[in-house]
């Protein structure tokens, strides 16, 4: 079997697959150890969301660290006010009282948004790293009040197949150029967002192999897509005036934006697993 780079696009860990892979765990504490200050991650060739305006269901998830900061490690979404979907692989062996998410910002350093710590996280059961179910639900105390304008939740009802080319937007604070922590990467904090369209799962899956039916794939021309730090955040799509969750991020290849899809966890097919846990 041939051995392919794949990346969870989050803090630069890459994991070399051939055949099954064990589900990482990530040092959250060896990493932040190692940036240095500034190190937040974004979207490739997306654009900044305008002054004013917000993504009002986009949360950042905050990790504590050993020096008592909080940095943003991964994305999530605003599905009720005490429910935040994400990707399992953003809590995979965390300690669920060392994260808080962060609802109504568009800027990392903007104080004037709001917490809530993290109470208990549960991934789905049939997660395998870079393989299937990369998705995870938060609970959340205090629940987040709804403004409607910064903050307010995404909906995720709905177990319609999502085909090939529909323009979804992907909004994140992962890494705006190549490959994590290197020389070239740059990390600003303001939210970027990225219109694209999916691609059919047949030929997403040509280039990436494990693809499964619990995957969406989108694809944009080379320099634009998912990056570190945008993990576990949302791709979305209208939904006649409104807007509907379809994607999670999951993995792309080594480098970022090199025209190869991103691979997002297929929120309508854990429709039933969703609903199941808002109560
Ligand atoms: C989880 O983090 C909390 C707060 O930092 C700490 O008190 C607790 O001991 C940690 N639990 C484990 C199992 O590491």
């Amino acid at each position: 079997m041939e051995a392919r780079l794949t990346f969870v696009l989050l803090l630069g860990s890459i994991v070399l697959t051939t055949g099954k892979a064990m589900n990482s765990v990530i040092d959250l504490d060896a990493y932040f150890d190692n940036v240095d200050g500034n190190s937040q991650e974004r979207v490739v060739g997306g654009y900044d969301v305008p002054a004013d305006e917000y993504v009002p269901y986009q949360i950042s998830m905050q990790f504590l660290t050993r020096n008592g900061k909080m940095r943003h490690f991964c994305g999530g979404s605003l599905i009720a006010p005490n429910r935040v979907l994400t990707a399992a692989h953003c809590v995979n062996g965390q300690n669920a009282s060392r994260i808080s998410v962060v609802a109504g910002i568009r800027d990392l350093e903007d104080t004037s948004g709001y917490r809530s710590q993290v109470q208990s996280y549960e991934m789905n059961a049939n997660y395998e790293e870079l393989v299937t179910s990369d998705i995870a639900i938060l609970k959340i105390d205090p629940p987040f009040e709804m403004d409607g304008k910064r903050v307010s939740p995404i909906d995720v009802s709905s177990n319609e197949l999502v085909g090939a080319d529909q323009e979804v937007l992907l909004s994140g604070w992962g890494s705006v150029f190549h490959f994590g922590t290197g020389p070239f990467a740059k990390y600003p904090t303001v939210l970027q967002k990225l219109s694209y369209k999916t691609l059919d799962n047949g030929k997403c899956k040509e280039t990436m192999t494990q693809l499964t039916d619990t995957e969406i794939c989108a694809l944009e021309r080379f320099g634009k897509g998912a990056c570190n730090g945008d993990s576990g955040g949302p791709l979305v799509m209208a939904n006649g005036e409104s807007l509907k969750q379809v994607g999670v991020v999951s993995y792309g290849t080594a480098f970022c934006a090199s025209n190869s899809p991103d691979v997002y966890t297929r929120v309508s097919m854990f429709d039933a697993w969703i609903k199941e846990r808002m109560a």
